[in-house]
């Protein structure tokens, strides 16, 4: 199950770089008062798509990692190890998470009756999403 692993690990290049640029271009966006076109559409779109199959592939990673069977010594053992806290508890509910608010920031864009707050919507939501992702990388691993 390598294959998931790396998977995982090498589409969260394109992930982050989507989510980044979809980020940073509704904030142009919203800064330089355009309008919401379909390349907006089509990056943040992407971002979501790209997150979404993340989403599974980090599922099924989840179960399929070596550190998996570290439950095994008890909830106790997992979180007294910051390692094994980080790839079990903390990367995976981050990430959901953050997923989530991706998702709230794309549905509550295409509801957005302006130009104005479906920029902001997109950067505030995708924005804060980064933001969490960020912060429970596997950093001493990866890249
Ligand atoms: C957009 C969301 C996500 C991103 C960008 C992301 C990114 C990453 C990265 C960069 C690594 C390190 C890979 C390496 O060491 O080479 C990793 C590992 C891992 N991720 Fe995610 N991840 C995401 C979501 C998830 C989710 C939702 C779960 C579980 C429900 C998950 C479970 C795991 C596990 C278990 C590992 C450790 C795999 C191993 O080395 O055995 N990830 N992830």
């Amino acid at each position: 199950m390598d294959i998931i692993i790396s998977l995982h690990s090498r589409l969260a290049y394109a992930v982050l770089a989507l989510l980044v640029l979809a980020t940073l271009n509704a904030f142009w966006g919203l800064v330089g008062k355009r309008s919401f076109g379909n390349k907006d559409l089509r990056l943040s779109l992407f971002g979501l798509i790209f997150s979404h199959i993340q989403l599974l592939l980090g599922l099924i990673t989840y179960f399929v990692s070596p550190y998996f069977s570290a439950w095994e010594g008890g909830m106790g053992a997992v979180m007294k190890d910051s390692t094994l806290r980080l790839y079990l508890v903390e990367h995976p509910t981050t990430n959901i998470l953050a997923i989530v608010l991706i998702t709230m920031g794309w549905s509550l864009h295409k509801r957005a009756t302006t130009d104005r707050k479906k920029f902001f919507r997109i950067a505030v939501f995708y924005g804060v999403g980064i933001l969490l992702l960020l912060s429970r990388i596997p950093w001493q691993n990866w890249p």
